[in-house]
């Protein structure tokens, strides 16, 4: 039995904000939705679930009347359930929490759908599939890490390839067709690696905004040279 080719017309490209020019933040927002983005990817780092400190709701408050494009919010923080509302707040449409950064993910998942948000459950490389079982019912969405959390520019790691097949198995078992995301040295070459495995949501933060050109570094994401 051959399997159908996957479909790339749905394909989403989310450019990472931690690889903008800071300084210039709304200009690099606008560029990027005039570039073809869909949605923003926010990484909220805690300086302690990962070595890095990023921002915080603050800086969603200050973007989010400069662009209409949905903010996809990233929370490498622990413990995440004191923060969820003020990101919702400050203008999140999507938070994504790790199942890594508490005992009680299933609660702060149905806090963030509580929140009218939609909620994505997100995993690093070291942690199996197994883990997230539980949760896939509840979440709206699967972040894959392909790097290990804390800092843009890092190489993909080619060992996710079979993860994100198996969580897309893992999803279809459960008739659901939900966004699978990954996130981490995401170029057009993984981007068409990852899109065959089953991911839809591309994030990129180095290839796009250390691009000459953006709009072009959002379509080889999206069509992952399809
Ligand atoms: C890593 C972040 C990513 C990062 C991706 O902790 O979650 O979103 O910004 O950056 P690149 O595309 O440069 O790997
Ligand atoms: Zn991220």
């Amino acid at each position: 039995m051959t399997s159908a080719p996957p479909d790339r017309s749905g394909i989403i490209v989310a450019p990472s904000l931690l690889a903008a020019d800071f300084s210039r933040a709304a200009e690099e927002v606008a560029a990027i939705e005039v570039g073809g983005a869909d949605w923003l990817h926010l990484d909220i780092m805690d300086g302690h679930f990962v070595p890095n400190l990023s921002f915080g709701p603050q800086l969603l408050r200050a973007l989010r009347p400069r662009t209409t494009l949905p903010f996809d919010v990233h929370l490498m923080i622990a413990p995440v359930d004191p923060y969820l509302a003020a990101f919702a707040e400050a203008g999140a449409q999507h938070i994504h929490l790790h199942i890594e950064a508490g005992p009680h993910t299933h609660r702060s998942l149905q806090t963030v759908k509580s929140l009218g948000v939609a909620a994505g459950i997100a995993i690093n490389p070291a942690t199996p599939v197994e883990a997230i079982a539980e949760v896939l019912e509840i979440a709206d969405m699967v972040l894959v890490m392909t790097v290990n959390p804390g800092f843009g520019g890092q190489k993909f790691i080619e060992t996710m390839l079979p993860k994100i097949a198996r969580i897309r198995a893992m999803l279809t078992e459960r008739g659901r067709d939900s966004p699978i995301g990954v996130d981490g040295g995401i170029d057009s070459l993984t981007a068409r690696r990852c899109i065959d495995a089953g991911a839809t949501v591309m994030i990129g933060g180095t290839s796009i905004f250390a691009a000459p050109d953006y709009g072009h570094a959002i379509a080889s994401l999206r069509a992952g040279a399809g």
